[in-house]
């Protein structure tokens, strides 16, 4: 390992390096700040409830509804006309088996759509 480089800094130097990490770890104006300051809790986003089906359906923030219907326990959530069951395949946006109806718009695909507070989603056969 090679500490020619390193030993070549100067005090200034690295107090100049320390300055600068410190300048980009701070928010910039108008920028809101993410981490809580030291002894406050930090802030939870609220975590989106929906309904799925008429349950309550929750999910963390930023999860999909396909997300949330897995993590409720259900592996499908609608079936085909002739009786298969189907839920999450491929899980971006290509196969359309996860489609629901959300707020009475059918053919929504679950597995795009963040869970949003509110929404009414049914399974498109319901
Ligand atoms: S799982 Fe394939 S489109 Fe949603």
């Amino acid at each position: 390992m090679n500490r020619d480089h390193e030993s070549a800094r100067t005090p200034q130097d690295q107090t100049e390096q320390v300055e600068l990490q410190t300048a980009a770890t701070q928010p910039a104006q108008g920028e809101q700040q993410t981490q809580p300051a030291h002894g406050e809790q930090p802030k939870q986003p609220m975590q989106p409830a929906a309904t799925f089906n008429g349950a309550p359906l929750t999910a963390a923030p930023g999860a999909t509804i396909a997300a949330a219907l897995i993590g409720s326990g259900r592996q499908s959530w609608r079936t085909t006309r002739g009786g298969a069951a189907r839920g999450l395949f491929c899980g971006i946006g290509v196969c359309f088996d996860c489609i629901v109806t959300i707020d009475g718009e059918s053919g929504q695909r679950a597995c795009m759509i963040p869970l949003a507070n509110g929404m009414t989603i049914t399974s498109a056969d319901a």
